[in-house]
């Protein structure tokens, strides 16, 4: 397993949420011209594409995916390409094609190459049986989701690729993640992000997911964080690899709708349950234990769910009014 330093690194699903922010933070830390962003279709925003190098590219096709690595001299892969639970239920072949076999192509390349890996798992991999509070580390895996089934069966092929060819593979469990810069495509926990926007733009919104609905949460800044940290940390100290069980905060939509009203106090929120994602959220843990991602690499989050809205109602007022938004 390589510990050498690593200078140029590849986030695929870089137009997504997580991987527009966390493509700005690396290029930040590591120089533009030494992080390239890879997306599918979807046109990076001007500041993804400004900013760096920008490839497109199918992770299915790993022809492609090998050249771009080779082409680039990448060492690290951030894989962040991935179908979300939702449309992962309205499609699910293409959610197997797109979370196994995309992440199947990037291990083979990782070993071929002697690559670091980064990929994202998601509380998604907990279901009905799992304990619902404080979630263990190590638990009862059985998602009803395919979106779920792909990343538990994504996190024991990383760690198969760890154990048996030395492939320095790395990941955690998100929880769902908000923020304000690139929007969620597709997943269970939108409404914690849709419901920040549309206070902002109508005082109004329609939760798709009952009022008593508790997720694990976390703020794209502690995101980010939790990414590169990890995947900076030393791997000596690392027992698990890509299963790190990871969270800022835990609230209802109610909770949300309250703590955003203290801002906006003309907020109405309603509600209107949707059957697919709200049994998808009651199937997932309501709060989760991350004391091993503490324990291993010193995982700390920075914000809770006061400190967040603070700094989601400022950045989404402060482009409303510039007409932005
Ligand atoms: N936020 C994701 C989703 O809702 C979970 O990983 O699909």
């Amino acid at each position: 397993m390589s510990s050498a330093r690593i200078r140029r690194m590849l986030v695929t699903g870089a137009v997504g949420q997580i991987g527009s922010e966390l493509t700005i933070a690396l290029r930040e830390q590591h120089g533009p011209q030494n992080v390239v962003a890879a997306g599918h279709r979807t046109a990076p925003s001007p500041a993804l594409r400004d900013s760096g190098p920008f490839e497109f590219v199918d992770v299915t096709q790993k022809d492609d995916l090998e050249a771009l690595a080779i082409k680039h001299e990448i060492q690290a892969i951030y894989h962040m390409a991935a179908i979300l639970s939702a449309v992962g239920e309205a499609r699910p072949h293409l959610c197997w094609d797109v979370n196994v076999n995309g992440l199947y192509n990037v291990l083979e390349i990782a070993r071929e190459h002697n690559l670091r890996v980064f990929c994202p798992s998601s509380i998604a991999v907990f279901g009905p049986e799992t304990p619902a509070d404080n979630t263990p580390q190590e638990t009862v895996l059985r998602p009803r989701t395919m979106y779920g089934i792909t990343k538990v069966g994504g996190e024991l092929l990383c760690d198969y690729y760890a154990r048996r060819f030395d492939v320095d593979v790395r990941g955690v469990r998100y929880p769902g993640i908000i923020s304000n810069v690139t929007p969620p495509g597709g997943g269970t926990t939108d409404y914690a992000v849709e419901i920040y926007y549309e206070a902002i733009r109508h005082r109004r919104y329609e939760c798709f997911v009952r009022e008593d609905t508790v997720l694990p949460m976390m703020y794209m800044p502690d995101c980010i964080k939790a990414t590169i940290d990890l995947m900076e940390a030393d791997a000596k100290r690392l027992k698990h690899r890509a299963d790190y069980n990871v969270t800022a905060m835990s609230f209802s939509a109610g909770e949300l709708a309250a703590e955003i009203k203290k801002h906006v106090p003309e907020f109405v929120v309603t509600y209107r349950p949707d059957p697919v994602r709200q049994a998808i959220a009651d199937s997932w843990p309501q709060t989760i234990d991350d004391s091993v991602a503490r324990a291993e690499w010193g995982w700390q989050p920075s914000y809770d769910l006061a400190a967040m809205t603070s700094d989601m109602i400022a950045e989404l007022g402060k482009r409303h009014a510039e007409g932005n938004l």
